[in-house]
């Protein structure tokens, strides 16, 4: 059994086996509806157990369709109607019923801590569906994006992130670590990547670049990320914030300082750093990015139930 917390933690040996293993399964699905299962059925009989702390919408669907074509279910649980959160009921026991009753628990939630304390004291794996400090599965399927557009490993490619130094930067930054690929990034001064996150960047890294300027972060460029600015219960003085990312937006001219055949991604929801016609253009390719959610999280299923082949 294995938990997917962070991917700083887990080997890139692992990171490129559940790549491989979500296109392999991707291949063989071309004909299936959403909720067939896939002919191997391999977590037949196996119940995922959700619970979203924080709004969400393409981590719930995509986690829901994976389980189902692994063959097996999913139950969501509403924070609000457990007594983890009004009835105070301890995590220890919380997570002691979780793993009587499920397989596997995904969590998003407002509390990294919560997360290692869930770690502690399950007995089965947990997977975090975004927590302040990264976005994991985000970002795993968002290389498994960027390789089957580019049809190049992502080493081979120029990635640069323009936009805020959140949770799914925080990610993609592990994963320039672990995959081993250039990531330019273009901030404001003031919201650079925190004390942790450079220390992590200064110890393993060379191929890290931030730029205050984001058209240098852009340069030739062959795919280009942003995210919102103001996140999910980002608690900030939100004008303040959106005024100092006026010259971030993501807009046409942005775009033409990268590769001609520049790839847009988004994580979505999306706010005001990408200008409407980039976002509709051809070199958008955010509907794609949140389809392939399905598969990955598939894979990190498998991983996690030690069943990767
Ligand atoms: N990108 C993403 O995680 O979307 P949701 O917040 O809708 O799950
Ligand atoms: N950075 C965003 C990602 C949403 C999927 C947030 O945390 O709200």
């Amino acid at each position: 059994m294995k938990h997917f917390i962070n991917l700083k933690d887990i080997s890139p040996k692992n990171l490129r086996k559940i790549i491989n293993d979500a296109q392999k399964r991707k291949n063989l699905r071309k004909k299936l509806n959403h909720l067939d299962v896939d002919k191997d059925a391999p977590l037949k009989g196996k119940l995922l157990i959700q619970m979203f702390e924080k709004s969400s919408l393409r981590t719930r669907l995509s986690f829901y369709l994976a389980i189902r074509q692994l063959g097996g279910s999913t139950l969501t649980l509403r924070p609000d109607e457990l007594h983890l959160s009004k009835g105070g009921e301890s995590i220890e026991d919380t997570a002691k019923i979780l793993s009587n009753f499920g397989d596997a628990f995904m969590l998003r939630t407002d509390s990294d801590k919560k997360l290692e304390e869930f770690k502690k004291h399950l007995s089965i794996p947990v997977i975090n569906g975004l927590s302040p400090s990264s976005h994991p599965t985000q970002i795993l399927s968002d290389i498994f994006t960027v390789e089957e557009i580019k049809k190049k490993p992502i080493q081979k490619l120029n990635i640069a992130w323009i936009g805020d130094c959140n949770n799914v930067l925080n990610s993609l930054i592990a994963a320039s670590i672990k995959f081993s690929f250039r990531l330019k990034i273009g901030c404001p001064k003031k919201y650079k990547p925190n004390k942790n996150i450079m220390d992590y960047i200064q110890k393993n890294n060379n191929k890290i670049e931030i730029y205050l300027s984001p058209k240098k972060a852009a340069f030739n460029a062959d795919v280009l990320f942003s995210d919102k600015v103001i996140s999910i219960n980002d608690k900030v003085n939100k004008s303040k914030k959106l005024k100092s990312f006026k010259k971030f937006k993501i807009d046409k001219k942005m775009m033409s300082y990268a590769k001609k055949d520049c790839i847009f991604l988004h994580c979505l929801p999306r706010g005001n750093e990408v200008d409407e016609k980039v976002f509709s253009s051809k070199q958008s390719k955010v509907w794609t990015q949140a389809l392939n959610r399905v598969h990955v999280q598939k894979s990190i299923l498998l991983y996690c139930f030690g069943k990767l082949r």
